[in-house]
């Protein structure tokens, strides 16, 4: 990864996808002092883009970055630099750190290191219950204010109704939004994978989807009684679509999200035995995957995420059934999504594109900003057509637990620029070497 400051830089001849002002046409995109800018200055740097989709930054809003506490599995310097390689400009980062992020301190202590770190926006998502314990709220006009940018106990779900009905008033009270991981612990514990056809092939202990399903039911009649903004992490089954569908045309202020590896990958993935196979939500069936792109398409989901969860190979060496759930995904999302949205025939880049911008920044209330004159400079660079294989040995990250090792993609992050700084990720003799046409 080549990091440089540029002065003066011009993109020549990208095309031009900015879901901000329904823009998609191929032009020159010129930033002086780190603004997007009308006219070129002398001895401005070019960058040859042809051929390349020029877009606003990509935001992911469900990550893990691990610190406080967890610094053998990532950092914050080393998840948000992964993120960049992965053709990111911002993140939100989740609070199951070691201590978790319950107080503002920590939430600050997050936001100077990632400023320090300077390789994307990090922006804290703080917890709803302390130490995500599920019994007592936090403050959640401390963290706001303290820069929180959103509320979840992920990693658990908030089981207790009062415990959750509160949470809906004081975020209604505060204005942020409630993040739910979708999961009751009484319905899924001891399962390890989908209860499925495949979990009883393999012997293991199902997981009962009806645990994500019966909390989402519970949360958007909370939501249809309290009116706060409502957002379901990581959406994986075709009835949970069904449901946040349901409350959406009801006029609810809900909203989804998914992983890119609940686009593309099954429970037959289980098979394997690997330990990179296993998330929480699991891998689902073919008619949940195929539920989830559908909801995608329609609307009803409303942007992608990786819920990427770095863990050390030490931890994920303990064989299926004991491995913490988790997989990495900064550095494969945007492939990732291509493969599953744009190989297939389904959806075209602008859509793409929408879903990692437009989309979680409205769900978030972060930085909204297209490529328009006069505005900080904030793109994501890619090549539609690189080909590449996955090698989770160059991954910024320090996390190596993806299950997409030595998958060959199609389309490519090749870089990132946020206000005067560029980020590189590939030569574009690299990037060029082997072409197919999309
Ligand atoms: O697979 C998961 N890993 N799901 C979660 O909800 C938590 C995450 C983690 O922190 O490792
Ligand atoms: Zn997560």
């Amino acid at each position: 990864m080549h990091i440089s400051q540029e002065q003066a830089i011009m993109f020549q001849g990208g095309r031009v996808i900015d879901p901000y002002c329904d823009r998609d046409e191929v032009a020159d995109v010129i930033v002086v002092d780190g603004t997007i800018a009308a006219k070129a200055p002398a001895n401005i740097k070019i960058i040859n883009a042809t051929g390349w989709i020029i877009a606003p930054g990509f935001l992911d809003m469900h990550v893990h970055l691990r610190e406080p506490g967890q610094t053998d599995k990532e950092t914050i310097e080393t998840g948000s630099q992964a993120a960049a390689a992965g053709g990111f400009t911002a993140v939100a980062c989740m609070p199951n750190t070691q201590p978790c992020m319950d107080t503002p301190d920590v939430i600050t202590q997050v936001i100077v290191q990632g400023r320090a770190a300077n390789h994307c926006a990090v922006y804290p998502i703080a917890a709803i219950t302390e130490n995500r314990a599920g019994r007592v709220l936090v403050d959640f006009r401390a963290l706001k204010d303290a820069g929180a940018v959103a509320f979840s106990d992920d990693g658990v779900g908030v089981e207790d109704d009062s415990v959750m009905r509160a949470a809906f008033e004081r975020a209604r009270q505060v204005g942020a939004p409630l993040i739910q991981h979708c999961e009751y612990k009484k319905m899924s514990d001891g399962g390890i994978m989908h209860l499925g056809k495949v979990s009883q092939q393999l012997g293991f202990p199902g997981l009962d989807p009806r645990s994500e399903e019966a909390m989402i039911e519970r949360d958007i009649d909370l939501c249809r009684q309290i009116g706060s903004h409502y957002h379901v992490a990581h959406i994986s089954t075709a009835k949970a679509v069904e449901l946040v569908r349901k409350a959406k045309a009801e006029g609810l202020p809900v909203t989804a999200e998914v992983c890119t590896h609940h686009l593309i990958l099954t429970d037959e993935a289980c098979k394997s035995a690997s330990p990179n196979t296993k998330m929480h939500p699991p891998l689902r069936p073919k008619a949940d995957v195929a539920a989830c792109r559908e909801g995608l398409l329609d609307g009803t989901i409303d942007c992608v995420v990786t819920d990427h969860a770095p863990h050390t190979e030490k931890e994920k060496g303990v064989g299926f059934p004991k491995a913490p759930p988790g997989i990495v995904g900064l550095e494969t999302a945007i492939s990732l999504a291509a493969r599953a949205m744009i190989d297939t025939g389904l959806a075209d880049w602008k859509k793409v594109v929408r879903w990692f911008t437009t989309a979680p920044n409205e769900i978030l209330g972060t930085v909204d900003r297209g490529i328009e004159v006069g505005k900080t400079a904030n793109l994501t660079m890619i090549d539609p057509q690189a080909t590449w294989k996955v090698d989770k040995h160059t991954f910024l990250s320090k996390g190596r637990n993806t299950p997409f090792d030595g998958w060959d993609l199609v389309g490519k992050p090749v870089g990132t620029l946020r206000g005067v700084q560029l980020t590189l990720s590939l030569t574009r003799q690299g990037n060029h070497n082997k072409t197919v046409t999309r």
